[in-house]
């Protein structure tokens, strides 16, 4: 193996608002997704996919409310192959610095045979018509072919031939169902390349999903079959089974630079933090043996390893922990620590701050630190994201007291504040202090949504652990999620409850 450097650059097309955000239990508030598309505009994404304007309303304005703060990426929306959609993408990103168009339409005989019932002449038309729609107003259109790798070959050859003639500047391969295998995927790149006569007018790009847990392995092999573009998600949230893993993509690019030959311009020392937030605003976690990100992707437990790893980290590790931005060991903050180890800490985490949201910050660590000996990177990220993702607050918790024990029914004081100023309380008994605290709320804001989830988790380890409940709530067919955090398990709750209610009340 010789390093010569790499000879290629690769786009990194981050699909996590768009593909990951329709996963189930991943929707994001405006407030998060304009977080993340920051994120990921630190991290040097090329193009983030900000959403499907056509989809939703809320999908329009937060696809316009990202391309209006992003500068430094091109900012896509997905558009079926369809004038309405094709409007509203183009009013979606009309603020864009760098704005793109990615259409799509399906390829294959089944999505042709029953989702589409059209012909394969109709489909070349109705690409064409819709790549021709789209340069009327950007220049930056991308075109997939849905269900790519499902599709023949040769159709597909056809049929990027013909939406690059009408315009399209990049053209994208999805395996849309996580079906191919790695080498039979590559071929087919290689087979579209050989093949397309125009291609050389053209960026390829693929799309994989995970469905055989091969995303990852799909996109490296189609990037060493030549595609100059690769789509993926932190994390890999997205439909199903998820698609290819930001993360995973970038860090085999950089650590096998020597045998790919490419690299990306990806700031991998943002990696740990952008998966952090999308972990924390999603309320998905991250599995522990996840690689470059789970908590033990570089935990070394085996006592052979230890001694390898303390002779020379390289006997066991092929990246550093820092080159991903997990910080070295660290100053414990606790009660006693000042403003500076704080500030110096959040910039270390990546969420550094201003004046006078980091003096509200450094406010409630203060209260924390009072609770806890010890106050973690994961409990400042926790303050940070309460602080940060949330939308305006109708209802704020003022008190609560509960009663609770093994041969009594619990009941539930709670006052909580209107965003008017008035305090509102109300008691009701329940079958567990929580039910009773959630019937008491529902009292004061005379609506009973319907409780569909509730998970509660320790944020870290130790008796003094805080604790981050996740409740998602459903009324009339929409659903809302709400999140919180306290060193006391029921009030977590409590506040996840009024957080999931205050999403609700802002959507109406
Ligand atoms: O999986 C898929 O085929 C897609 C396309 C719309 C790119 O998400
Ligand atoms: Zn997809």
């Amino acid at each position: 193996m010789t390093n010569n450097g790499p000879s290629r650059v690769i786009d990194i097309f981050d699909t996590t608002l768009r593909d990951g955000e329709q996963a189930p239990g991943c929707s994001m508030n405006l407030q998060e997704k304009l977080e993340v598309a920051r994120r990921l505009e630190k991290l040097g994404v090329n193009i983030i996919e900000a959403g499907f304007p056509a989809s939703s309303p809320g999908d329009l304005e937060s696809v316009k409310a990202i391309a209006g703060i992003i500068k430094d990426c091109t900012v896509a929306g997905l558009c079926r192959s369809l004038e309405k959609d094709i409007d509203a993408g183009s009013e979606a990103l009309a603020k864009a610095a760098h704005p793109r168009i990615h259409v799509f339409l399906a390829t294959s005989p089944i999505h042709l045979e029953y989702k589409l019932k059209m012909t394969p002449d109709q489909m070349v038309e109705q690409a064409v018509a819709a790549v021709k729609y789209a340069k009327k107003f950007c220049s930056d259109v991308e075109f997939s072919a849905e269900d790519a790798s499902r599709s023949d070959p040769d159709f597909i050859c056809r049929v990027f031939k013909a939406v690059i003639d009408a315009g399209a500047v990049v053209v994208n391969i999805p395996d849309t169902t996580g079906y191919a295998m790695p080498e039979e995927f590559a071929g087919l790149v290689r087979y579209i390349k050989e093949h397309t006569l125009n291609i050389d007018k053209a960026k390829v790009s693929m799309h994989c999903h995970n469905d055989l847990g091969l995303a990852v392995a799909n996109s490296l092999a189609a990037v060493g079959a030549g595609a100059d573009q690769v789509e993926c998600t932190i994390n890999g949230i997205g439909e199903r089974a998820g698609n290819a893993s930001l993360e995973e993509i970038v860090m085999g690019l950089r650590v096998r630079k020597d045998y790919l030959q490419v690299d990306t311009r990806i700031d991998t020392a943002q990696i740990y933090a952008a998966s952090r937030l999308v972990s924390k605003v999603t309320g998905v976690n991250v599995q522990p043996n996840k690689a470059i990100v789970g908590e033990n992707a570089f935990a070394h437990e085996a006592g052979v390893h230890q001694h390898g790893v303390m002779a020379n980290r390289a006997t066991y590790e092929i990246m550093t922990p820092e080159s991903i931005g997990i910080p070295k060991n660290r100053m414990v903050l606790g009660k006693h620590s000042g403003r500076h180890a704080f500030e110096e800490r959040l910039k270390d985490l990546g969420l550094a701050l201003e004046d006078p949201a980091l003096e509200e910050l450094f406010n409630r660590f203060k209260i924390l630190a009072d609770k806890k000996k010890v106050v973690s990177d994961r409990d400042i990220e926790a303050l940070v994201m309460e602080n940060s993702a949330s939308t305006p607050e109708t209802y704020k918790l003022d008190r609560w007291v509960v009663n609770s024990g093994s041969s009594l029914s619990s009941t539930s004081t709670i006052r909580l504040q209107h965003k008017d100023g008035g305090f509102l309380e109300q008691v009701a008994v329940g079958h567990g202090p929580i039910d009773a605290s959630f019937k008491a709320i529902n009292q004061i804001i005379r609506k009973e949504p319907e409780l569909e989830n509730y998970e509660l988790k320790a944020i870290t380890g130790g008796e003094d652990a805080q604790g981050e409940t996740w409740v998602q709530i459903g009324r009339q067919g929409r659903h809302w999620k709400g999140r919180g955090i306290s060193t006391d398990v029921l009030e977590s709750s409590i506040k996840a409850y009024i957080a999931a209610i205050n999403n609700m009340e802002w959507f109406k």
